[in-house]
Parts: C-alpha cells; sequence; structure tokens
C-alpha cells in the first residue's frame, strides 16, 4: 500500500495525519487537480479501529455525499433526529429535525476515517502510514520509515492535522487560549440492544450521563467522572448502578451487557491562533481541541480543512497567497463558536465536584429556561447540528 518514494520526493502539499483533517484535505485537494502526500505515524489498522465520538453534523455529511464518499454513512449511519436532554430524570426532546430542518447522524469516527481512506487509496492517493515526520524546516520534511529508513520530502505546503498533541504546533507559534474542567467521562462500549431511539443526555445531582448508541447490538455510554478516576475506580456495579440512577426515566431502563471497552476521557478546551505560520498550517485538533459534549471534534476539523483547502489550491494552480493568507481569520470564528456550544453544554450538564447548592440550583434552572422555550430548544438544536455553510 505505502509506495517508495525517492529520496528528494516533491510534493505541493504534505499532510501529517491521517485523522479526519488530513484524509479529507488530501481528499478535496485531489477533487480539485491538487497532488499531496499523508505521512502518519500509526498504522492503517490502528487508525481504523481508534474508538472516539460519532456524531456528523449536516455539513459533514453534505460533504461526504458531495465529494463521493457519502454511499455508507448513508446505508449504515443512524439518522439522529432528535435527542433526549433529562434533567433529574425527567426527560425533554429536542426535536433537531422539526427545529432545523436538518438531521445529524451517528456513525462513529473510525468509520469515517475508513471512508477517506478507502477512497484516497482508490483515487491512486500516497498515503504513508507508520511513517514519522522528524523535522519540518521550511519546504523540507524529514521522515522516518518504520523500517528505520530517511526520507527527506520537499513540500510547498505543510499541513499539521496529527493530533492535539502535535509537536509542530510549536512552530507556528502563537497564543494558545485554554480552559480545563473539573471533570471527564468514563466511556464505556456495551455489547446491549439500544436504550432509546434518540440519544439521551441525562444531568443528575450525582452527574451527568449520555446513553448513545453505535448499532441493534451495541451501545456507546459515558459517566461523568473525576478527571483522576482510572478505570480500576469504577466496578461492574457501580456503573450499572450509576447509569441507572442519572439516566433512567419513565419508560426507560438503560440496557445492560458485556462491557467491551473502558476509558476515561479528558475535558479541555484549547485554541491555537494563529493556525499558520510561512508555509506551516494546522488543522483539527492539531490546533484546538473542544470537550467531548455535543461531539463537535471532528466536525470542527472537517470545518477547518473546508477552508483551508480552496486557499491551498488556489495558491498551488495560480501562485496566489490570498485565500491562504486569511486561513485563519475565515476559520477562527467557527472554531470559537464551536468552543463556546461545547463549552456551554458541558457547563449546563455537569455537576461539578464542590457544586454550591446555589450553583447546582441555578444550574437546573437555567436548564429548564432553555427547555421550556421554543427559542431556547431551537437555539439548542441549531449549535447541536451546526451553524457552518454547507456549500464552500
Ligand atoms: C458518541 O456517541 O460517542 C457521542 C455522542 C454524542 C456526544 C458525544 C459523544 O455528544
Amino acid at each position: 500500500m505505502a509506495k517508495h518514494l525517492p529520496h528528494g520526493t516533491h510534493t505541493p502539499v504534505l499532510i501529517i495525519g491521517a485523522g479526519p483533517a488530513g484524509l479529507t484535505l488530501s481528499h478535496l485537494l485531489h477533487q480539485a487537480g491538487v497532488d499531496s502526500i499523508v505521512v502518519e505515524r500509526r498504522s492503517r489498522a490502528d487508525v481504523e479501529s481508534t474508538i472516539r465520538a460519532g456524531i456528523l453534523e449536516p455539513a459533514t455529511l453534505e460533504l461526504m455525499r458531495r465529494t463521493g464518499v457519502g454511499e455508507r454513512v448513508d446505508a449504515e449511519g443512524i439518522p439522529e433526529r432528535g435527542i433526549e436532554i433529562s434533567v433529574n430524570n425527567q426527560r425533554t426532546r429536542i426535536d433537531l429535525e422539526g427545529l432545523t430542518g436538518k438531521t445529524a447522524a451517528i456513525y462513529p469516527q473510525h468509520e469515517y476515517v475508513k471512508d477517506f481512506i478507502a477512497r484516497r487509496l482508490a483515487d491512486g492517493g500516497t498515503l504513508l502510514f507508520e511513517h514519522t515526520v522528524t523535522a519540518v524546516e521550511g519546504e523540507v520534511v524529514s521522515v522516518e520509515t518504520s523500517s528505520g529508513e530517511h526520507l527527506s520530502i520537499r513540500a510547498d505546503h505543510v499541513v499539521a492535522a496529527d493530533g492535539s498533541a502535535s509537536p509542530w504546533r510549536a512552530q507556528v507559534a502563537g497564543l494558545r487560549a485554554r480552559h480545563e474542567y473539573p471533570y471527564a467521562w468514563f466511556g464505556l462500549m456495551v455489547e446491549a440492544p439500544p436504550t432509546h431511539r434518540e440519544l439521551i443526555y441525562a444531568t443528575h445531582p450525582e452527574g451527568f450521563a449520555l446513553i448513545s448508541k453505535r448499532s441493534d447490538t451495541l451501545q456507546r455510554y459515558y459517566l461523568q467522572c473525576s478527571p483522576e478516576d482510572s478505570p480500576e475506580d469504577w466496578s461492574e456495579d457501580r456503573i450499572w448502578e450509576q447509569l441507572h440512577r442519572r439516566a433512567d426515566s419513565e419508560g426507560i431502563t438503560v440496557s445492560e451487557g458485556r462491557i467491551t471497552e473502558r476509558a476515561v476521557l479528558r475535558f479541555r478546551s484549547a485554541v491555537t491562533e494563529p493556525m499558520q505560520r510561512g508555509n506551516l498550517y494546522l488543522a483539527g485538533d492539531a490546533a484546538h481541541t473542544v470537550p467531548p459534549t455535543g461531539a463537535k471534534g471532528l466536525n470542527l476539523a472537517v470545518a477547518d480543512v473546508q477552508v483551508l483547502a480552496p486557499g491551498l489550491v488556489r495558491a498551488v494552480q495560480t501562485g496566489e497567497r490570498d485565500l491562504l493568507d486569511k486561513y485563519t481569520e475565515l476559520a477562527l470564528p467557527h472554531v470559537w463558536r464551536a468552543q463556546q456550544f461545547s463549552w456551554w453544554m458541558s457547563s449546563l450538564l455537569h455537576a461539578a465536584e464542590g457544586e454550591s447548592p446555589f450553583s447546582a440550583r441555578r444550574r437546573v434552572a437555567q436548564l429548564h429556561s432553555v427547555l421550556e422555550s421554543e427559542a431556547g430548544r431551537r437555539f439548542l438544536a441549531e449549535q447541536y447540528v451546526g451553524t457552518r455553510a454547507q456549500e464552500v
């Protein structure tokens, strides 16, 4: 699969990272007639099996369909027409479709990644798995192969799309605005039938729980936990007791089964600006991180590259850098809106440890204000399905 590249190969665009940002960018560039090379440290099998969130906004679905990668998501994705918000075991439905005219889809990130890898390879794209970028010096990118060989690739533009630990962010050296949250999620994969037709976001004095799904036989649940917790702190009995206590409600009992995956997910917000310097650009988590509430991470990565791709295409094809130079300016407003929504939804639904009675009651009152007003429900629905334009 990995082509052998001669030393000194030249590419207009080198992309570091075969996640949603890198793969989508490579695909968009290809469709516009621009070549790229994607360099990924991990193996293809690893990339295709890493468990992440699973909500695709309508604009992400639209991009997949419009660029010929939508077949499997249309057949296998679960349409998300509404969500339920449960406050102290009382549910309110948010009619996403009725309030916005749009539906999202439940489709795990690794399935998205699989679709784009398959498509890039079918289109003759160069994806170098198990290759590590060791230096980016202007237009010269040094790469080490899995067998320890060293390659040097010349690239007119370099895009770091290698996740929140990207070492290349330091070379952009901008402002990093951060926020830490006093809670985390304990994520579980459970072999069980679906609990309910729709996702349930549940807030309860003992903490938040999210009842999500993957298929008729596999469910994804999350429990608010402490950032210091490790999976061993959660016995099977404690998990089920807390899921029922937080998320059961009239007519709904969380369905139980064998737990096949347990992991603690940290909550962090961070935004780097600018997202570019010289010929180096940051995209997706390399530039910004959102907490998982609302599942905006993948969608935000896709939104970045929808802005970056036309700038790169113009620069490569005409030599005009005007659009590319505006990448940060064009991408950041959306990044901050997603950041705000993820923070807002997290703050509304989570009981911070040591939350005072005043803060707890005020938080629940705020939730009721949103849920009991049509304007409030519409605001939540619009933000949840995403506000970015569907066409670029
Ligand atoms: C998920 O299914 O992994 C998921 C769904 C909704 C969220 C976050 C994660 O808000």
